[in-house]
């Protein structure tokens, strides 16, 4: 299997990257405290399309902001940039009516953990296999 290592140590809260991993592009965004606040006020209960985490490194776990992140702290977020509709790459930097990303192809709104919420995708938009190697290396895959 192959990996991938990121440097996100220039990365200001409210910024995000997108590099491409085994062929799709893959968002790696700092949040800010607005958008973790945001993302942590949402109780899974709220989500009335995809209440998984969709997240391998949190096998089987339910969809709360907590467990779409890396860190404990929620800053970051790190997820595979394709809308799970058709396949979009979705618009990001507080696009669309939940303050995270939209997809422009068929109007898909995902909130600011990537999950979705309003429009025909039908599930959050998945996380990869990711790790922190040290402060500002993610390793992907
Ligand atoms: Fe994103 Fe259809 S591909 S809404």
């Amino acid at each position: 299997l192959s990996s991938i290592f990121v440097d996100v140590g220039g990365l200001e809260p409210g910024s995000q990257l997108t590099v491409s991993f085994l062929g799709k592009p893959v968002f790696l965004r700092r949040r800010t405290a607005e958008e973790i606040e945001a993302g942590r006020a949402v109780s899974v209960e709220d989500l009335s399309i995809d209440r998984e985490s969709r997240n391998p490194n949190k096998p089987g776990t339910d969809a709360s902001d907590a467990n779409r992140t890396m860190d404990d702290a929620g800053e970051w977020l790190v997820m595979t940039g394709v809308c799970t509709h058709l396949g979009c790459v979705p618009l990001g930097n507080g696009a669309g009516d939940f303050g995270g990303w939209f997809c422009p192809c068929h109007g898909s709104h995902y909130d600011t953990a990537g999950r979705i919420r309003r429009g025909p995708a039908p599930e959050n938009m998945h996380i990869p296999v990711a790790t922190f190697v040290d402060e500002t290396t993610v390793q992907l895959g």
